[in-house]
């Protein structure tokens, strides 16, 4: 294992590489404990490197079994080798070929990085510094090489033998029980995007005809038994590609593209060139096992490895630190995709929810960095909320900034100018100041800078000079490192709502017009004049959420109902709904740690009324109306002195307002959504669905017994895993007989179907009870509890620590407590997902004081224990570094 000894990486530091590889030729014989690996590397010295540089190759945890400099084996000392590092002093000064043979135990390999067994499949995974736990190579993005890969196994055990590019050669291996077979990546590519995979399974085919009439086999690769759960991943697929043609202009371009479902992964998926392999949780789905949601997901994260073919792989990253340069931009396309396929207004609904939920608290804690950062220890612990999905917000700011026509000609220019390239942030933002010319100097610090930007608007009517004047500040905080800010571009899309409910022109008192409704702020402080306003209009700002930042205007709970009820932008109808209730439940909660009673807001029940009976609008949006902010999100806007218990009062307090003040109302729609033709997932079907459930979980909330008695029902009478679920999950709310019952029945359902089991460990982590701890613990020691399975894992534990607010956060410290004791178990075991669940103290400093100790003491308790991973050691100093 890699050992806290390793010294930070700066991007100031990057310097080329002193060696290429031409070719890699990789000879992969597959046994469970003692799989062999021989590989032949073409090296050159590269021209933009001193001569005659050493060479030096990474490992991570390799033996070296034989070494060969151009067919000639190597004096021992004129190499040394150790488990990271294979080094040669003095090369030739040509280019020659090495031939490196290693050894590696993929049944050992519990870390889940390099070759390793998920379940009895063989599979690998190399993002980021895999390739280097399989054998000795310059393990870094910049060195992109052709690779050849020639598998071996035992016929029984691995049937099915698949790595990147196409298949060139395969067959039985004469006078012995194994086979192999050689695939060929013609497309130059990074170690990390290697992959191969052997193992007994079955799969779903297909075709695709790319827009040049080009024939592409399409494979889905799942346990056999589990091909009728692929249909939906393949259709996603195909309308995927057929999406980055029409929307990007980007064809396919290999005669293949494979896709595997693995049950054991650290992360979602991974994009592999033309052998994508995927958690399966992100793969298969039945009308029986999937919710919506993972429906959603699937088609989501299908589209967003297919698009990392050319965000990504034709194009990679020069260094880890330009990571957002494959991951932001492949979240923006993963996300019109989204949007096009679906509702545009609740897919931006949907984006923000998650950066919120995730980059803003990220960017308000110890654990805050810029979208491509500067430093780090372990590159790991950099796929973030920040540089996914804030970095996604930056590609969407360019398109609003330059428009959609700029914003293709830019991204037209990029592919042309970068194929077959690692390439920089700046040569990406590059293309879009050529393509356009722009000047996005300034533009720049959205990548340097972390935090999230504060804007504060005031507006003000003159109605005698028919003027509205808008009075802009912004300010960034600071964030770790960086105490200082400079000025951000901000692109603010606006609107000013006439009393009519109709969007005035925006011409500003100089007699321009704001061109697509957007200004651009680029000092500290600004003031716009609109002319031509004779009534007092109400300021829509920051529509669609163009920018990601943090937004205050002087707008009255009049205003905000008015908008809630008239803006012709979806997304701020939605916002408006939001500071409504976050607005009264911060009061709440700030009365409840005071001993005042809580206010209510009629005016806000009365806007959610008008939402709820507006039949022009869609079931899904209405749904999104109607979820109130989360614990999280109210947490966060506090943003200080976080007492959770008083949150979910308060929330509580509220949810049941609303579902008595909309009784009658809810109680129609439910009965109006109940749907009784067969389950389909598209998006209109799964609209109503969440609208039914949304209004189903309001009722129980109101503490009505006939909703309990109707989830209940809903919950043995469904057809389908979306309204089973939903219905258990409302019963999981409430102390009742009922809610026992059916999680009982749901384990006797599900038990043999592990991605279905997930979903019974994370509902009972999540109740939020008192007892909940103990019951969690108890799940510990469930049989089908395995720290080996990240995805159980994540069930138990991470649902624990991150949807259940109350119960992590106990005021003894006791959740706290559990989980650090489970990371350190883990930490061994599996470092990246260890890693991963400590981050649920991103926000320590917030709680109250007495929480804000019991966290401190537990973030020690880690940070002084023997023999921690770079993993941990990393987040766990970051945590407790002085802000
Ligand atoms: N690159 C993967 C993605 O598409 C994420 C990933 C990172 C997967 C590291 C595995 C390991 O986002
Ligand atoms: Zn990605």
């Amino acid at each position: 294992m890699r050992t806290d000894q390793d010294q930070p990486v700066r991007l100031e530091d990057y310097q080329p590489p002193n060696w290429l590889v031409e070719t890699v030729d990789l000879d992969v014989s597959l046994h469970p404990t003692a799989s062999r690996v021989r590989a032949t590397l073409r090296l050159k010295p590269n021209p933009a490197a001193p001569a005659a540089a050493p060479l030096a190759l990474d490992g991570d945890g390799l033996t070296l079994r034989s070494i060969k400099l151009d067919g000639a084996p190597l004096a021992p000392e004129s190499y040394a080798a150790t488990p990271d590092r294979l080094s040669i002093a003095q090369p030739p000064r040509h280019p020659f070929v090495l031939e490196i043979e290693t050894q590696v135990d993929p049944s050992a390999n519990t870390q889940l990085s390099g070759l390793y067994r998920a379940g009895d499949t063989y599979c690998t995974q190399c993002e980021a510094e895999g390739f280097r736990r399989i054998t000795y190579f310059p393990d870094r993005p910049d060195v992109m090489a052709v690779y050849t890969t020639r598998i071996e196994a035992e016929k029984s055990e691995a049937p099915v033998l698949l790595a990147n590019g196409n298949l060139v050669e395969a067959g039985d291996i004469p006078g012995t029980t194994r086979h192999h077979a050689v695939w060929h990546d013609p497309f130059p590519k990074p170690s990390y995007l290697f992959a191969l995979v052997g193992g007994v399974l079955g799969h779903v085919a297909d075709e695709f005809v790319t827009m040049s009439g080009r024939r592409v086999a399409l494979r889905i690769y799942v346990e056999p038994g589990k091909e009728r759960r692929a249909g939906f991943a393949m259709d996603a697929l195909k309308r995927a590609m057929r999406w980055d043609e029409e929307a990007f202009g980007r064809e396919y371009d290999l005669d293949i593209f494979m896709i595997v479902a693995v049950s054991a992964f650290n992360m979602g998926a991974m994009e592999n060139k033309g052998l994508n392999i995927f958690n399966d949780k992100y793969v298969l789905a039945s009308p029986e096992t999937a919710t919506d949601e993972d429906y959603a997901n699937i088609d989501g994260i299908i589209a967003h490895e297919y698009f990392h073919n050319w965000t990504g792989n034709r194009i990679t990253c020069r260094d880890w630190f330009q990571l957002c340069l494959k991951e932001g931009l492949t979240v923006f396309r993963d996300q019109e995709y989204t949007a096009d396929q679906r509702s545009r207004a609740v897919e931006r609904i949907a984006d923000v929810r998650v950066l919120r939920a995730h980059q803003f608290v990220e960017d308000a804690g110890p654990l805050a960095h810029p979208v491509r950062p500067e430093v780090y220890r372990e590159i790991n612990n950099f796929y973030t909320p920040t540089v996914y999905e804030k970095g996604a917000e930056i590609v969407r700011m360019l398109r609003t900034m330059l428009g959609a026509d700029g914003f293709r000609k830019g991204m037209d220019l990029y592919f042309a100018r970068h194929d077959g390239e690692a390439a920089t942030v700046e040569q990406f933002v590059a293309c879009f100041a050529d393509a356009t010319d722009s000047d996005l100097e300034q533009f720049m610090r959205w990548y340097r800078q972390a935090g999230t930007p504060e804007v504060a608007v005031t507006v003000r009517h003159d109605a005698k000079a028919a003027t509205c004047t808008l009075e802009i500040a912004q300010m960034l905080p600071p964030t770790p490192g960086q105490p200082v800010k400079e000025t951000m571009v901000i692109p603010l899309t606006l609107g000013l709502v006439a009393p009519d409910g109709r969007d005035l022109p925006l011409r500003l008192a100089d007699g321009r017009m704001v061109e697509r409704g957007v200004l651009t702020l680029t000092r500290p402080a600004e003031t716009y004049v609109f002319a031509g306003v004779p009534a007092r209009p109400v300021a829509s700002l920051n529509r669609g959420f163009s920018a990601p930042i943090r937004l205050t205007a002087n707008l009255t709970p009049d205003d905000l109902r008015f908008l809630a009820a008239h803006d012709s932008d979806a997304f701020n109808r939605w916002q408006a709904l939001q500071t409504l209730a976050v607005t009264l439940l911060i009061d709440n909660v700030t009365a409840l740690r005071a001993s005042q009673p809580m206010r209510t807001d009629a005016g806000l029940v009365r806007a959610l009324e008008t939402i709820l009976a507006d039949p022009r609008l869609e079931p899904a949006f209405v749904a999104r109306a109607l979820t109130l902010p989360t614990e999280s999100d109210i947490a966060r806007e506090l943003g200080r002195d976080v007492d959770p218990d008083a949150i979910f009062t308060a929330r509580n307090a509220l949810r049941a307002t609303v579902g008595e003040g909309l009784g009658a109302a809810l109680r129609d729609a439910y009965r109006r959504l109940a749907d009784s033709a067969p389950y389909s997932p598209d998006a209109a079907s799964a609209g109503r669905r969440a609208l039914k459930n949304v209004a189903l979980d309001l009722l129980a909330a109101s503490g009505s017994s006939a909703a309990i008695a109707m989830a209940a029902r809903q919950y043995s009478s469904a057809d389908n895993m979306t309204d089973r679920m939903a219905a258990v999950t409302t019963l999981s709310l409430h102390p009742v007989r009922e809610r026992q019952a059916a999680i009982d029945d749901f384990y006797r359902r599900y038990r043999d179907d592990a991605l279905v089991l997930d979903k019974w460990f994370a509902l009972q982590a999540a109740i939020p009870e008192a007892a909940a701890l103990d019951r969690v613990r108890e799940l510990t020691r469930h049989p089908a509890f395995s720290l080996g399975n990240p995805n159980r894992v994540r069930s138990l534990i991470g649902a624990f620590a991150q949807m259940n607010q109350t119960q992590f956060n106990r005021a003894d410290g006791e959740g706290y407590a559990f989980l650090v004791d489970h990371v350190l178990a883990l930490d061994a075991h599996n470092p990246q997902v260890a890693s991963r669940l400590m981050t649920a103290f991103k926000s320590w400093r917030a709680l109250e004081p007495g929480r804000r100790g019991k966290a401190e003491a537990e973030l020690r308790r880690v940070a002084t224990a023997s023999s921690l991973s770079t993993d941990v050691r990393d987040i766990v100093e970051r945590s407790l570094a002085e802000p």
